[in-house]
């Protein structure tokens, strides 16, 4: 309520967000994973008959990963910051000003992990074997301590544990419950996708015998976290909140046709990634011949796609918060949605930025719109509200944006009758009706119910009627 929204067309701010934040988990998690490999194949390196060799590949890889590492990883961490803080301005305040002092450590080891990066590429033809591989253990631990600074702001916001809004304990917020399960995942994931990117740049080493020694090489680090994570991952699902497991079981109302098709999609499209990439490069480790560049891109791809189940999933989990007990996605706080006279009064005067409409207007509506439900759905692209309220009466509306906190998903609505009413007036707008909002308020309502969804009033639809969209993305 206390700022502007960031109204993205067909996308919305939040899927936004999410592919920014994807490509760099991808990236981020190689770069953390590959510092290890780095350290480790140098001091294989050294007991190689034809070390020189080795390192020669290893200056290959790093040159891959340099470039990869922060060019693509620099540039999405900051696109990050840039969509985050005006998707979700109020909960990145609330982050930042609790977590300061980690933001600024996360800072430093971000500097000190290029600058060692640096030293440590461009040392290639100038420093001893044992320099660089100082260098190297030095770049792992900057780049790890990075993550296990992150994590803790990161797990925050799903399960902020002992943390309230009253005792504000920085340390039972960052030490959350979902803290170390989530660093060990991650870790391990950043393992298998280092070895993943070896593969992809010894694909183009020429001769067999070498190839097959890099390729062997690589498969030690993939084998292990694709065995670790479903193990690792249960774990961290016990330690999620009762609200996000109910969502995530599809236990909810409404859930069971609109969101559970997503996670359950999501969670086979995990699955079937992790047994892909083990079987993958079970066939790689028989057969190093068959590595060549288009293998391993699509390995790192089918990667990719698990990670993004596995993200998904946990955002999924998050609905309808951003910080989880806290904050509502759209910027409503919690205390202050228990407060009825707070959550029943008139909105506009609340909202601070909904450019001066007039009230009882279209243009009320649409603010309302913007401000309480655009940082979920849009207008008519990902997560349609158009589509979602395709067989809505006016009626109908204003009585089940009472009710739409029950679903789980999704924050109470904030506002009067008026509100409401306006909001129910601009969303049939959309699909061309035209209604005046001040028509649909209750007193005028009583008397032209007849064609009426929900004949008892209760907020739900008639059995039958299926209000939500099962599909997502529409
Ligand atoms: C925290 C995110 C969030 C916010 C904010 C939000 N919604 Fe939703 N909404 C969801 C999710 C998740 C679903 C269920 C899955 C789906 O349909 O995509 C949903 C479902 C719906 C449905 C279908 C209901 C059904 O019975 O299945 C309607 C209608 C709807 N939302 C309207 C709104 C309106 C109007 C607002 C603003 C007043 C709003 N939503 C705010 C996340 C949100």
């Amino acid at each position: 309520m206390n700022y502007p929204i960031w109204d993205v067309g067909g996308l919305g701010a939040g899927l936004v967000v999410a592919i920014i934040a994807i490509i760099h988990v991808l990236i981020s998690h190689v770069a953390v994973g590959g510092g290890a490999f780095l350290v480790v194949a140098e001091i294989w390196s050294r007991r190689q008959p034809d070390g020189q060799r080795v390192r020669d590949w290893l200056h290959t890889f790093a040159t891959f990963f340099l470039v990869y590492t922060t060019v693509l990883g620099a540039t999405t961490g900051v696109g990050i910051w840039f969509s985050v803080q005006l998707a979700s301005a109020e909960a990145i305040s609330l982050l930042i000003h609790q977590f300061v002092f980690a933001w600024a450590i996360e800072w430093v080891f971000f500097l000190s992990e290029l600058t060692v990066l640096y030293l440590y590429y461009y040392g290639f033809k100038r420093n001893t074997p044992r320099m660089q591989t100082f260098l190297a253990g030095a770049y792992f631990v900057i780049a790890w301590g990075s993550l296990v600074v992150i994590n803790g702001i990161l797990t925050f916001m799903l399960t902020p544990g002992a943390w309230t809004i009253e005792n504000k304990d920085i340390a039972a917020g960052f030490f959350n419950p979902g803290y170390f399960p989530a660093l060990l995942i991650r870790t391990v994931t950043m393992f298998l996708l280092a070895g993943l990117a070896g593969f992809l740049v010894a694909s183009r080493i020429r001769d067999e015998e070498f190839k097959g020694r890099i390729i062997q090489f690589c498969v030690k680090w993939v084998i292990p976290g694709a065995i670790l994570v479903p193990g690792l991952g249960y774990w961290y699902f016990t330690t999620l909140p009762a609200s996000t497991v109910t969502i995530l079981a599809g236990g909810t109302v409404g859930v069971v046709g609109g969101t559970l098709s997503a996670l359950t999609r999501m969670a086979i499209l995990a699955g079937v990634a992790g047994t892909s990439l083990v079987l993958g490069t079970l066939v790689f480790a028989a057969y190093p011949k068959t590595v060549n560049t288009i293998a391993a891109i699509s390995m790192l791809l089918v990667a990719q796609l698990g990670i993004m189940g596995a993200e998904f999933f946990r955002e999924m989990g998050r609905k309808p918060y951003v910080i989880h007990g806290v904050l509502y996605s759209n910027g409503l706080w919690v205390k202050d949605a228990k407060d009825p006279a707070r959550l029943n009064g008139p909105y506009l005067e609340k909202a601070k930025w909904h450019g001066g409409v007039a009230s009882g207007t279209l243009a009320h509506g649409e603010q309302v719109f913007r401000l309480q439900c655009a940082s979920c759905h849009t207008r008519d692209g990902y997560r349609s509200v158009v589509y979602r309220t395709r067989n809505w009466t006016a009626g109908f509306g204003s009585r089940w944006l009472g009710t739409m906190h029950d679903m789980g998903v999704m924050p109470p609505f904030q506002g009067d009758a008026l509100d409401k009413a306006a909001l129910v007036a601009y969303v049939l707008s959309l699909r061309g009706e035209t209604v005046d909002p001040r028509d649909l308020l209750p007193d005028r309502q009583a008397t032209a119910q007849g064609d009426d969804l929900d004949p008892d009033g209760s907020g739900q639809a008639l059995p039958g009627l299926e209000v939500a969209g099962a599909e997502v993305g529409r």
